[in-house]
């Protein structure tokens, strides 16, 4: 489906009936990612996967997207859709969108997940990268990200069939969605003092091989949350929903159920 909201055009999934759960994908990424989850999902729950602004269907505007704009972009999706509550599921990228939402709207969540991702904002040296890779992406198009990044997306022993799918997925987007969203996570602030805030039950879940947001980060963020619940997902990297389909869904499904039922 497509709608229009804050100047762009957004693409995004809305399907299953039930309590509404949002899926908020990765970079460089769109929300094919979330594709085995929800085939499982939506069997009882309303499932709304957005492509983030510069990704997948949706509009890939020059300039910088920051999360609070993609924050934004999400709470205007709710708004159209009639929405008032959600769970709301975000893995790296997408758990900083969600957290940035957090800090911005935090009654429209129900129930927060946060997979693979990290509160901290980048250091000088992480915003120099971005920026590296923001300009790569411009100079050499998405395949050069892709190349780049690959191997640190997925766990050492992941098979070429997931590589491949993720390649095909990267490739799709535009260099201006890739660029604009890197300098927007450089921009990101950290989103730690708020942590202690977050009343909504959460769960924080990590890839045991995931080095890009490490388990160490995953614990970190759970200890500032009260009450959440940390699950490691073992022989899975970062983007541990497609390594690990079915046990990441199988987590997420007891803990959905366990909050909207
Ligand atoms: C992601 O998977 O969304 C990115 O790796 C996040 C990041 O680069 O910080």
């Amino acid at each position: 489906m497509e709608t229009m909201l804050n100047g762009i055009r957004m693409h995004y999934e809305d399907e299953g009936a039930g309590p509404a759960v949002v899926l908020l994908h990765a970079f460089p990424l769109s929300g094919a990612m979330w594709r085995a989850q929800a085939a499982a999902l939506r069997q009882r729950y309303r499932l709304i996967v957005p492509d983030l602004r510069g990704f997948g269907g949706s509009d890939a505007p020059p300039g910088s997207y920051t999360m609070d704009q993609q924050a934004d972009d999400v709470v205007a999706l709710l708004d159209q859709l009639g929405l008032e509550q959600v769970a709301l599921c975000g893995l790296s990228m997408g758990g900083y969108i969600a957290l940035a939402l957090m800090r911005s709207h935090p009654a429209r969540v129900r129930a927060l997940a946060l997979c693979d991702t990290r509160a901290g904002a980048d250091s000088e040296e992480g915003r120099a990268g971005r920026e590296a890779n923001a300009r790569l992406a411009e100079e050499r198009g998405p395949a050069a990200i892709a190349d780049k990044m690959i191997p640190s997306l997925v766990a050492p022993g992941a098979p070429q069939e997931l590589r491949d799918e993720l390649r095909a997925l990267i490739v799709a987007n535009s260099a201006d969605g890739i660029a604009g969203a890197l300098r927007g996570m450089a921009q990101r602030p950290d989103s730690g003092p708020g942590l202690a805030a977050i009343t909504a039950p959460t769960l924080v879940l990590v890839g045991a091989e995931d080095t890009l947001t490490p388990p160490a980060e995953a614990r970190a963020l759970s200890a500032a949350i009260a009450g959440s619940r940390l699950v490691e997902i073992a022989g899975a990297g970062h983007l541990a929903n497609m390594e690990r389909p079915a046990e990441f869904t199988a987590v997420l499904r007891a803990f959905l159920d366990g909050v909207l039922a």
